[in-house]
């Protein structure tokens, strides 16, 4: 019997790759090109399965909808799926998956990353030495905020989430809150002594940093708008991991600019990889190009998990991470 036809639309790690050759008849992206709208409709038209990441065009109703499709599935490389059309998909009969868990700790751990950079002014630090303008130690130099004790707030409270919260409440004493309209167990909430709140805004008033989790688009789209940021400390920190359009950034920038909060940690963006001037040319941010899962582990892990969901679909099985 042949084997399905896979087409990845990235490069991705050697080791995942490998195995897509080994289990597939795969078409690799060699040149790791952004593949066009174009070339994604003939790889739904070409493919059984079709394996796409945060960067590519959302494949969409046009996309799904191309005539002459042979895509069966879709199988996300990524645990967040908004650049599929779901429901789209759902109306054209093509499974979704995503790779959930296997870059959960990576991710928290570049929300603390941003959390302790941000708030120390480590990357402001950083450039001050590269810069050549240090003038030695003194006792007001560069005078910070400190992180171990403070309180911070979840929006979203799964497993990122989750492990954010394990590093912060064990390794630095933080007091935990969250927000969460699907809460997880309460031995959970136990577990970090975490408070539950009944609204974003509650977290919001109370933080001392506030980190996100929630997926992107849909109502979640400009979450954080001028209103909200106004709700925040003015001595409080945002860090985001989650999708930048959770965020309004024009708001944010402004709110910045206003002192309306101290500062921010971005690992996404709006309109990635644009960064507006106005973030670029800010000391109190930190910005990191989506590194969330970018360590070499992860990303095998990310690839070797997405191929499973694709075999379990040609094996007859369901496919684990199935959302759609
Ligand atoms: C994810 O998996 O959602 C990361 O943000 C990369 O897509």
């Amino acid at each position: 019997m042949s084997k399905p036809k896979v087409i990845l639309t990235r490069k991705w790690p050697a080791e995942a790759e490998a195995k897509a050759q080994e289990l597939f008849d795969v078409v690799l992206n060699e040149d790791d090109h952004k593949m066009s709208v174009e070339e994604l409709k003939a790889a739904m038209q070409n493919a059984d399965a079709v394996c796409p990441t945060v960067s590519d065009f959302q494949i969409n109703e046009e996309i799904l909808g191309v005539d002459g499709r042979t895509c069966k599935i879709v199988s996300n490389f990524g645990v967040g799926f908004n650049n599929i059309d779901t429901d789209a998909a759902k109306a054209a009969g093509v499974v979704v998956t995503n790779t959930p868990e296997v870059l959960t700790d990576c991710t928290a751990d570049i929300a603390m990353s941003l959390l302790l950079t941000v708030s120390r002014r480590v990357g402001e630090g950083e450039r001050l030495v590269r810069d050549k303008q240090w003038d030695g130690w003194c006792p007001t130099h560069m005078l910070a905020t400190k992180v171990t004790g403070k309180k911070l707030g979840f929006i979203g409270f799964g497993r990122i989430a989750q492990a954010v919260a394990q590093k912060a409440h064990f390794g630095f004493g933080m007091e935990i809150s969250f927000y969460d309209p699907y809460p997880p167990a309460d031995e959970v909430i136990k577990k970090f002594s975490a408070t539950q709140l009944d609204t974003v805004e509650d977290v919001l008033e109370g933080a001392d940093f506030v980190t996100l989790h929630c997926p992107g688009g849909g109502s979640n789209t400009n979450l954080m708008n001028a209103e909200r940021l106004g709700m925040m400390k003015n001595s409080a920190f945002l860090i985001n991991t989650a999708r930048g359009d959770v965020v309004d950034e024009p708001a944010l920038v402004q709110a910045l600019k206003d002192g309306v909060i101290a500062g921010a940690g971005l690992d996404v963006f709006a309109k990635e990889p644009t960064v507006t001037e106005d973030l670029l040319s800010m000391e109190n941010v930190v910005l990191l190009p989506h590194l969330g899962s970018a360590t070499t582990e992860t990303r095998v892990a990310m690839g070797l998990r997405s191929l499973a969901n694709v075999k379990a679909f040609f094996d007859g099985d369901e496919p684990g991470d199935r959302v759609a």
